[in-house]
């Protein structure tokens, strides 16, 4: 596949002396979602910021189809729609003339029809004559949305677009990107709600303090940085894990009623046999076994704290 976005040792530097983008490299593949994690702070809106042309790096390289984001700034963001994480909305306006305008600031002639297709997709047609200031603010966020898309963008970021959005409707957005990802749009988005990424997202890219720590399939972070968990629930509780089984990797659970062992997913051996084997001969009585495996989630807080140490 081909790379659509492409950042090169970008740093970005801001007014004040904080340096918010450390030498960033990352290349994004023409019909992909990436999910961009981090913790508050990490860089995430300065990335896309200066990707869509807003922040002016200083230092580096981007294109986005092709387009130097500075040098060539209105192609690069004729392809680009952006769903901000601040909402931006003039309150005066009429919701429809807010999608409108938007349209046709990016150089892409009316067509009512599918400005009328989006607001239907994103429940807001019967709101379409409210003004900006009349809708709540879940409804703002789904009109930044629709603004975003009404030029038709190549590319869509979308800068925590479900925050403070009911969970019904953060499903129907999330359909809403399915549906854009079938058409061949690529999708970058941050959220702090990882199962989110988890459910959605081809590649996971994980941003801490300025720097890119990895970008890299979902699937195949997992299954790398994943562990596993048996749990074994005993007939009779246990005040510690025997020494003879010292060489696995136990924890005790429930009062002593349960031991937890955790084991590498991506291992070829998970030593379960040799374990329960071993279980037998400590004379231990074993009533139930269940197999857990590891959330993006963890991954994600294993990945930051470790850096952080
Ligand atoms: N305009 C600005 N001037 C100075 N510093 C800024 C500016 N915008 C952001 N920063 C700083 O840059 C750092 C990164 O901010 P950024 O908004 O990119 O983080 P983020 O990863 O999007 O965080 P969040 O998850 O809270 O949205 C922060 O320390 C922030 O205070
Ligand atoms: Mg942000």
């Amino acid at each position: 596949m081909s790379d659509i976005v492409t950042v090169e040792n970008l740093s970005k530097t801001y007014d004040g002396g904080f340096q918010a983008l450390k030498n960033t490299s990352l290349s994004i593949r023409q019909g992909e979602i990436l999910a961009l994690l981090g913790p508050n702070g990490a860089g995430k809106t300065t990335l896309i910021s200066t990707i869509c042309g807003i922040t002016a790096p200083t230092a580096g390289h981007i294109q986005v189809g092709g387009h130097d984001v500075v040098t060539d700034w209105r192609a690069a963001r004729k392809l680009i729609g952006l769903v901000p994480q601040e909402i931006n909305l003039e309150p005066f306006e009429l919701l429809i003339n807010t999608v409108r305008f938007s349209r046709g600031l990016f150089g892409q002639p009316p067509n009512a029809a599918f400005i009328e297709k989006i607001l239907e997709d994103l429940s807001l047609a019967d709101k379409k004559n409210a003004r900006i200031a009349e809708l709540s603010g879940g409804m703002k966020r789904r009109v930044l949305i629709a603004k975003a898309l009404a030029h038709e963008p190549r590319v869509l970021f979308l800068d925590e677009p479900t925050a403070g959005v009911d969970v019904e409707l953060r499903r129907d957005m999330w359909q809403l990107v399915e549906r854009l990802r079938a058409d061949g749009v690529t999708i970058i988005l941050t959220t702090h709600y990882i199962e989110e990424a988890e459910a959605i997202a081809d590649r996971i890219g994980v941003i801490r303090k300025g720097e890119i720590l990895l970008v890299e399939e979902k699937t195949k972070l997992m299954q790398r940085m994943g562990k596993k968990t048996l749990k074994i629930e005993l007939r009779a509780p246990i005040d510690a894990p025997p020494d003879a089984l010292s060489e696995f990797d136990l924890s005790l659970a429930d009062g002593g009623q349960a031991l937890i062992y955790s084991y590498d997913a991506a291992g070829e051996r998970t030593g379960i046999t040799r374990l329960l084997a071993s279980l037998q001969s400590c004379g231990l009585a074993m009533a139930d076994l269940q197999t857990s495996q590891s959330s993006l989630e963890d991954i994600f807080v294993d990945l930051v704290q470790e850096s952080a140490a």
